[in-house]
């Protein structure tokens, strides 16, 4: 008793943190996360600087319920079936939703969304009381073991992130990702919940993704977004037809388009603005150069990132 009281005062507490773009650490079924508003793209630069996370992978978004999840994603009759195993250590890979409140950091640039519902009280009521999804990978330091105890998440950042302690963690192996698209379903990670149980529930098969599929299929199961243009790195300036991607004091390019990921040369600026502005370009020219970033702090995500959009794509 004492400790569900200790619970749901700490529960209204934390959301205010993350409601205020802080992050917090929350247990799940699976494993514990580290939870920032996915609305929220400064809250989830807080992600990356805190687990020190050299790139910009899609982070997976947790829902209270699967109408919280449906204002992020489209649905199709698969994707509702897949749902049924909701809460629970099942993570779907959806279109995302036209007009969606999600920070493209989330998704990383891409046009689909990861989401799930967890199968933890706790997260649930944390989700509610914050009132807006999570953008949540493990609660750990890149390259480090995902946490199963609120110690172990206290230990791994030194206490600097606070934690709502659920408890260990009944399953310990993170969530199965599987890729809806139409009437496919694709796992592209294995995880708590096992394929063969997945076909069962929805009477057809569940192919698995190559191993490199994530980074080289077509369509929807890319993991990492690839504009149309091709891009020239580390350009001081642009080249006449090109389209130029800026980082601090920058000319004009009177002979094209012009973005500045941030005119004061601040990394943080240039990551929030990353793959909007990539988009944007990607709209407007054939060939985009890309001012040099300094690789220190965000700077070595942002060039992982850039050089993922530069390397040339493997064909379809
Ligand atoms: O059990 C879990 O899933 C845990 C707990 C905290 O929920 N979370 C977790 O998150 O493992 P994370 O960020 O470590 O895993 C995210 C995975 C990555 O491998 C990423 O590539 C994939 O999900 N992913 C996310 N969005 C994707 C997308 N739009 N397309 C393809 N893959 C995506
Ligand atoms: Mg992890």
């Amino acid at each position: 008793m004492a400790d569900a009281v200790q619970n749901s005062l700490d529960i209204v507490h934390l959301a205010g943190l993350l409601k205020a773009g802080r992050l917090v650490a929350f247990p799940t079924e699976t494993v514990y996360g580290l939870g920032a508003d996915a609305t929220n793209s400064e809250a989830v630069l807080g992600i990356y600087e805190t687990k020190g996370r050299p790139r910009f992978n899609p982070l997976i978004v947790h829902c209270a319920d699967q109408q919280m999840a449906e204002t992020l994603a489209e649905f199709s009759p698969l994707a509702r079936r897949l749902a049924q195993f909701w809460p629970g250590p099942l993570t779907l890979v959806l279109p995302r939703k036209p007009g969606a409140n999600l920070s493209d950091l989330v998704t990383a640039g891409l046009d689909t969304v990861a989401v799930r519902v967890p199968a933890h009280p706790l997260a649930l009521a944390l989700i509610r009381a914050a009132g807006t999804p999570l953008a949540g990978p493990s609660a750990n330091p890149s390259g480090k073991l995902s946490p199963t105890t609120a110690e172990q998440v206290i230990k791994g950042f030194q206490g600097l992130v606070p934690v709502l302690d659920g408890g260990p963690c009944t399953s310990g192996v993170e969530s199965t990702i599987v890729a809806v698209e139409g009437g496919t379903a694709t796992q592209l990670r294995a995880g708590a919940l096992p394929r063969r149980e997945i076909e069962a529930a929805i009477g057809q098969p569940v192919a698995i993704a190559a191993q490199n599929a994530a980074v080289a299929a077509p369509g929807m199961l890319a993991s990492h977004y690839a504009p149309n243009a091709k891009l020239r790195l580390g350009a001081t300036a642009p080249r006449p037809g090109e389209a130029y991607l800026a980082f601090g004091p920058a000319p004009a390019n009177p002979l094209g388009p012009l973005r500045n990921l941030s005119p004061a040369g601040d990394l943080r600026e240039a990551a929030r603005n990353l793959f909007s502005m990539l988009h944007e370009l990607d709209a407007l020219a054939e060939a985009i150069a890309v001012a040099p970033i300094p690789h220190a702090g965000l700077g070595e995500a942002i060039n992982d990132r850039l050089r993922r959009a530069a390397a040339p794509r493997p064909r379809a």
